[in-house]
């Protein structure tokens, strides 16, 4: 791995960028990272919040805690990392895929449209029961769980719940092909990654940098701190995303 001077990354015609995001990517948007000082699981447990077991054991708990987050992520906006990124989507259209772990819907709103939210979304609920289709919800919970309807048209009693991969549960895998097609995709072209505000902690999301690698593709990790995975990356940038990103990308001189 190599900590660049002057770090920026040569776009022209043949590159292709494939981005991942993490929670540090809307640190300077006022959010709270997972990990570390100040972290919003400090005072929940993981195995709480984030995990069906936890949502069976206190649906309540759990919609207090997604409620208070839903709030925080509507009063915060998008940073110029965020915009950042949807101005090289603008100009590279196809050859561009971002993939967040987020749930804020911070990128959406600075206008990030070939964006896979892999963890899902702060904003859409969906039955923890039925095949209800998720649907775009921004209310607060916070004194219980909904219920939902459908399953009490059936007669039985199932709550909604926040439409949220948790731990221990499967990604989509139409997610995951589309990631491996469009780092194998574009014969020819330069494929370039670059990882933001991410730890590097959680699987698989942590190895899409591999992905990457075994292509021949150039990797880069923007990160405030060292991350988990740092060893994967050929070149690492430590700094706040909102400042880095605008210089790597050539989005500002
Ligand atoms: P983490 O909280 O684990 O890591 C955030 C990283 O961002 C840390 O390594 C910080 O050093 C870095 N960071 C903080 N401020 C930054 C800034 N301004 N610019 C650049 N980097 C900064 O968050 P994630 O890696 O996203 O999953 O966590 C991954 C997953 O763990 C989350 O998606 C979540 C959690 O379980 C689910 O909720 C399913």
């Amino acid at each position: 791995m190599d900590v660049p001077d002057d770090p920026r990354i040569a776009i022209d015609g043949g590159t292709r960028v494939l981005v991942v995001t993490g929670a540090g990517i809307s640190a300077e948007s006022g959010l709270a990272t997972f990990r570390g000082a100040g972290g919003l699981w400090e005072g929940q447990r993981v195995e709480d919040v984030a995990t069906p077991e936890g949502f069976a054991t206190d649906p309540g708990l759990v919609w207090r805690f997604y409620s208070a987050r839903r709030a925080a992520a509507l009063a915060a906006q998008p940073n110029p990392a965020h915009l950042a990124l949807a101005a090289v989507e603008g100009r590279l259209e196809d050859r561009f895929l971002l993939v967040t772990q987020n749930v804020d819907g911070l990128h959406r709103r600075a206008g990030s449209r070939r964006l896979i939210e892999i963890h899902g979304s702060l904003f859409r609920t969906r039955c923890s029961r039925c095949d209800l289709p998720p649907f775009a919800d921004e209310s607060l919970h916070e004194s219980g769980a909904p219920g939902c309807e459908r399953c009490a048209a059936r007669g039985r009693r199932a709550d909604l719940r926040p439409d949220i991969v948790w731990f221990g549960e499967l990604l989509d895998s139409d997610h995951l092909r589309r990631v491996e097609a469009f780092a194998e995709e574009g014969p020819g072209e330069r494929l370039v990654f670059v990882a933001v505000g991410t730890s590097g902690n959680v699987w698989p999301v942590a190895g899409f940098v591999d992905l990457a690698a075994a292509v021949g593709g150039e990797t880069w990790l923007v990160n405030l701190e060292p991350a988990h995975n740092d060893w994967r990356f050929d070149r690492i940038v430590r700094g706040a995303a909102g400042e880095v990103l605008p210089v790597l990308l050539g989005v500002v001189g």
